[in-house]
């Protein structure tokens, strides 16, 4: 398949255009992101010079925004290919762009990636993205990312990121259940649907990542250290080094 036959844009629409209010039926993230921040800003301490990081998928900036605000000494390039999200996240976080601390760029993260240089970032961090690719492109994106990384750089993606069998239906019956409870009290069925039916993709076969399959995946093209951490039903965050 051509890899322009891979490139998506699963954010045009209601899904993007109210992200933030069925995001809400997803308060564990809060926490994930949190984490992914604590873990940056520690291992960055031991950096002596700026780190710049890559940001894959910023959409509307939620991300970017505790990263900017906590860490110091930080230069972030954010891309995103939905323009609504790049439209959200400028108007957000104007105030860093205009101090050059960030970049936002609107792309495809694939056709980003190729024209990047080598060897280049000391952190490449990302909030529920890959999960939304399809998996032959996820894959050319993490070989992409591995080869844009410092040697010692480190990868710190929270996504959901599916565990086997039964543990997976109880998950994503949690999930299904909050997402009924805002979107009808909000009186919000046609989010509802559009939300429902990008789940329902989201577990297709040639999309749904797996737990041990991403673990295994990362390792085989060179990852170091892949480890799965601070589960919350359906997501997760996974570290890794090169
Ligand atoms: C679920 S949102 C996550 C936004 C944000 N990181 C957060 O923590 O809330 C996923 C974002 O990834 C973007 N995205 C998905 N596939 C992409 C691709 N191939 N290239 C660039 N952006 C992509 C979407 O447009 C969307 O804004």
């Amino acid at each position: 398949m051509e890899n322009n036959q891979l490139i998506e844009r699963r954010f045009d629409g209601k899904i993007g255009d109210d992200y933030s209010l069925w995001q809400s039926a997803r308060p564990h993230l809060k926490k994930l992101r949190q984490e992914l921040v604590k873990l940056l800003i520690n291992y960055q301490n031991s950096c002596p010079k700026e780190s710049l990081i890559l940001e894959i998928g910023c959409g509307d900036g939620e991300l970017t925004e505790m990263i900017l605000s906590e860490a110091k000494n930080i230069k972030i390039i954010a891309i995103d290919n939905e323009p609504s999200m790049i439209q959200k996240i400028r108007s957000r976080l104007s105030h860093y762009l205009s101090q050059d601390t960030l970049v936002v760029i609107q792309d495809d993260v694939l056709n980003f990636l190729q024209s990047y240089p080598l060897n280049n970032f000391s952190f490449i961090v990302s909030g529920f993205t890959f999960h939304n690719m399809l998996a032959l492109y996820r894959f050319q994106v993490f070989q992409l990312l591995y080869s844009r990384l410092l040697i010692g750089g480190k990868l710190l993606d929270a996504d959901k990121i599916a565990q086997r069998g039964e543990q997976h239906n109880r998950d994503i019956k949690w999930q299904y259940d909050k997402f009924f409870e805002v979107l009808v009290s909000a009186e919000r069925f046609d989010l509802l649907k559009e939300v429902m039916l990008h789940y329902t993709t989201d577990e297709q076969p040639n999309r749904i990542r797996y737990e041990d399959e991403t673990i295994s995946e990362l390792s085989e093209i060179g990852f170091q250290e892949v480890t799965l951490y601070l589960r919350q039903y359906m997501d997760a965050l996974i570290i890794a080094s090169k």
